[in-house]
C-alpha cells in the first residue's frame, strides 16, 4: 500500500520465484548494475534513481532499485511506499527478499533500506549466503539494478560504487559539490582502482551551465587524478521536482511533461547505453562478494 492508501499490486511473474526463467548465472551477468553516488549530500541522487528507474521501466525494462543509503534511506518515502518487512526478516529466514520488495510506479521494484541493512558488513557467514542468494535470484530476473547510495566517502558508499558495473557521480553547480565529487573519485581510484566515472550534472540553469560545471570537474580530475570522465547528461533545476517530492511522487510520474521529466527520459536512454566492462566485475554476484567481504 502506498501513502495514498492505494494498493500497488506486484507485477505477476516479476517476483514469482516459481516463474520459469533462464539459468540464474547467465541472467545475472546480463543485469546492468549501476550505482548512483555523490560526494556532497542533497545533490539529487534519490530523485535521479527514482526517476531514471521509472523512465527505464517505461521503455519496457525490468528495473530493481536497491536503497543502499543506510543512514537515511528514503526512496520509499519519496515514492510514497510503505515498507512492511525489512531485510532483518529475510536474514532470519522469516520471509524472502521479494516479500520486502515494493512495487512502485511503472512496475519498478524497490528494496527499501532497513535498520537491518546497516549490519551488512558484519553479517554472519550464513546471513551473507542467504542475502547473496536472495539478491542473485531476484536481480537475475531484472534488466537493470539501480543502487541509490548516501553521499560521501564512507565504506558503504565506496563498496557499492566499486562493486557496480557503472558508477554515476551526481554533481550540482555548487562548488563544494565538485570538490566533494573530486574527493570521492580520488578515494575510489586509490582504494579500488576505479578509473571510469559517468558524471550527471543536476540542477543546472542552462545547458551552458551544465557544460561549465562538467568542464571544471573534468579539468581538475584530468590534471590531478589522471583519469577521464564521461559526460552522462544534465537535469535542469526545475520547481516541479520539489513540488512532486512534497506529494511523495516522482516528478516523471506526476508531471511527465515537466522539463526535468523530459531530461530524465533522455538520461535513461544514456543509462541504457552504458556499456558493461568485462566480467566478472559488474555481475550481481561480484557486487555481493565485494559488499560482504569482511575487513
Ligand atoms: N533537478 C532538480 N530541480 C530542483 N530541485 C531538485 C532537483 N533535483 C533534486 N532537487 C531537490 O533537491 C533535494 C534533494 O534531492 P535528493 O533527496 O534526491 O538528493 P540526494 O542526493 O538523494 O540527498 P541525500 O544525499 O540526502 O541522499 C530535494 O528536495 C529535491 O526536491
Ligand atoms: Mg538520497
Amino acid at each position: 500500500m502506498n501513502k495514498r492508501g492505494e494498493t500497488i499490486p506486484m507485477q505477476p511473474g516479476i517476483l514469482d520465484p516459481q516463474a520459469k526463467k533462464p539459468d540464474d548465472s547467465i541472467m545475472a551477468s546480463r543485469t546492468q548494475v549501476i550505482t548512483v553516488t555523490s560526494g556532497k549530500g542533497g545533490v539529487g541522487k534519490t530523485n535521479v534513481v527514482a526517476n531514471t528507474a521509472i523512465a527505464l521501466a517505461q521503455t519496457g525494462k525490468r528495473v530493481l532499485v536497491l536503497d543502499a543509503d543506510l543512514g537515511l534511506g528514503n526512496i520509499d518515502i519519496l515514492l510514497g511506499l510503505t515498507p512492511k518487512y525489512t531485510l532483518e526478516h529475510v536474514l532470519a529466514k522469516a520471509c524472502r527478499l521479494e516479500d520486502i520488495a515494493l512495487t512502485g510506479p511503472s512496475g519498478i521494484v524497490v528494496l527499501p533500506a532497513s535498520t537491518g541493512i546497516s549490519q551488512l558488513t558484519t553479517l554472519t557467514e550464513t546471513q551473507q549466503l542467504i542475502l547473496q542468494e536472495e539478491l542473485e535470484r531476484l536481480a537475475s530476473t531484472m534488466d537493470v539494478l539501480l543502487i541509490d547510495t548516501g553521499a560521501g566517502i564512507s565504506s558503504t558508499v565506496t563498496y557499492f560504487a566499486a562493486a557496480a558495473q557503472s558508477i554515476v557521480i551526481v554533481v550540482s553547480p555548487e562548488p563544494t559539490s565538485l570538490t566533494d565529487a573530486y574527493a570521492l573519485m580520488k578515494v575510489l581510484l586509490r582504494q579500488y582502482r576505479e578509473r571510469r566515472f559517468h558524471v550527471l550534472v543536476n540542477m543546472v540553469k542552462s545547458p551552458r551551465d551544465a557544460a561549465r560545471v562538467y568542464r571544471k570537474l573534468e579539468l581538475a580530475v584530468s590534471r590531478f587524478l589522471h583519469i577521464s570522465l564521461d559526460y552522462l547528461g544534465a537535469i535542469p533545476l526545475d520547481d516541479y521536482v520539489p513540488l512532486a517530492v512534497t506529494q511523495q511522487r516522482a516528478v516523471i510520474d506526476l508531471f511527465p511533461n515537466a522539463p526535468a521529466s523530459r531530461a530524465f527520459r533522455e538520461l535513461s536512454d544514456a543509462v541504457a547505453q552504458l556499456t558493461p566492462p568485462a566480467l566478472p566485475k559488474g555481475t550481481v554476484q561480484f557486487l555481493w562478494q565485494q559488499l560482504l567481504r569482511t575487513h
